[in-house]
């Protein structure tokens, strides 16, 4: 594909920031670190992926806690950590200086892993779960928004809020949070945690420029999950998820990244494998239906293009022609191939992604996360 009159390799603004290209490396979790600190090897992973050449690198997952982690190597960002993010961020810059760089930042909830007590949100714990107080989870958004203000100290270019898969963010948004508490029961209950967090941390940001967003799941496909119409209810009904995406707007979010399902629950509809490789096309409504109702207020980004090999190229460039979309992500390609843009923009040969679900099977398996087939990071 040339470069040339192609809208996947147009800059596009998010918030007062230009990205150069509309290629999102969505976030794709190593389980790495070294006792909860930036190593070696995730620096290497992301310097690869910087050298992409991508539009906005989603860096994965990192735990706000130390006690409810869901991989066991997962990266933990607090202020002893700082010096790693720091080196991160910069040795990322050195190969690419105008990539924009988002943290992703989450707790992990019920999906802590099983030698956490996995703290829930939600009222119906099993006996394995421990049910958050009040007092806790006003600890957590502490946290969150704390380390909103360290990423910004790292020199990350602004914060994704993981709201998505069924982590704690996602537990608190679901109709099926009918908490007695402030965090749960009426639709402002439950969005207090995004609203009250994004307030605060743009009152007390250095910068003007520091991007905030969210990771959404839209529907889960479980009861009472997100884009559901009640807590007893499975099927799809997106009204409330609407409202939490003009809440965005209005709370003056720079995008959103609109994701779906439930991995390890509902996995096909987040991640579609090739057997079920036409859920994408729910990706693809979701996106265009969350572009529909935000304009030109906050930019969108679309999920779950892997599963297209060389079509997603194509495809990708549709969408944003229609505006369905305003940038495209790509999580498992990001492992086949580090270098995805530059190799298209260079009309060069590239590693498609097999759909071969390896590199999740490392990820349950509490493994380092590689692609199996074209392992990156000793490319
Ligand atoms: C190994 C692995 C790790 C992932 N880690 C994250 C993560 O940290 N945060 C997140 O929001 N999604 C995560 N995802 C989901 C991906 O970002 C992406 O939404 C999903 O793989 C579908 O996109 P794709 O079809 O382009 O791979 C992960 C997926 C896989 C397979």
């Amino acid at each position: 594909m040339l470069k040339e009159n192609n809208m996947l390799f147009s800059p596009m603004k998010i918030g007062n920031r230009t990205a150069q290209n509309r290629f999102v490396a969505q976030p794709m979790e190593g389980n790495d670190a070294i006792n909860g600190k930036v190593s070696q090897r995730c620096i290497d992973r992301y310097t690869k992926l910087a050298k992409g050449n991508w539009g906005v690198i989603v860096i994965e997952a990192l735990t706000v806690s130390d006690d409810a982690l869901a991989r066991k190597n997962q990266m933990i960002i607090n202020r002893e950590n700082l010096p790693g993010f720091k080196t991160l961020v910069s040795e990322m810059r050195k190969a690419d200086p105008n990539v924009i760089i988002l943290f992703q930042i989450t707790h992990s909830g019920r999906k802590s892993g099983k030698d956490f007590s996995r703290p829930t949100a939600l009222y119906d714990p099993a006996p394995h779960e421990h049910l958050l107080t009040t007092e806790e989870i006003d600890e957590i958004q502490r946290k969150f928004v704390e380390v909103s203000l360290l990423s910004e100290e790292a020199g990350a270019d602004g914060v994704d809020f993981k709201m998505c898969h069924g982590y704690f963010g996602c537990e608190l948004l679901r109709p099926a949070n009918q908490r007695d508490d402030k965090w749960g029961g009426s639709f402002e209950n439950r969005t207090r945690f995004l609203t009250e967090s994004v307030k605060e941390i743009k009152s007390r940001l250095k910068s003007d420029d520091f991007i905030i967003g969210s990771r959404i799941s839209y529907w889960e496909g479980i009861k009472g999950g997100c884009g559901t119409k009640s807590a007893d209810d499975a099927l799809e009904d997106l009204t409330e998820m609407d409202e939490v995406i003009k809440l965005m707007v209005k709370l003056g979010c720079d995008y959103v990244n609109v994701s779906a399902g439930i991995p390890g629950l509902t996995s096909e509809i987040t991640r579609p494998t090739n057997p079920s490789k036409y859920f994408y096309l729910h990706q693809f409504r979701y996106a265009r239906h969350a572009k529909s109702l935000v304009g030109n207020n906050m930019k969108v980004f679309g999920s779950a293009y892997s599963v297209l090999k060389e079509e997603g190229i194509t495809l990708a460039e549709e969408n944003l022609q229609r505006g369905d979309t305003d940038f495209v992500g790509w999580g498992r390609q990001t492992l086949a191939d580090p270098l995805f843009p530059k190799r298209v923009a260079n009309d060069e040969k590239v590693d498609y992604c097999k759909v071969c679900s390896g590199c999740s099977r490392l990820m349950i398996k509490q493994e380092k996360v590689e692609c199996i087939i074209y392992p990156s990071v000793k490319k």
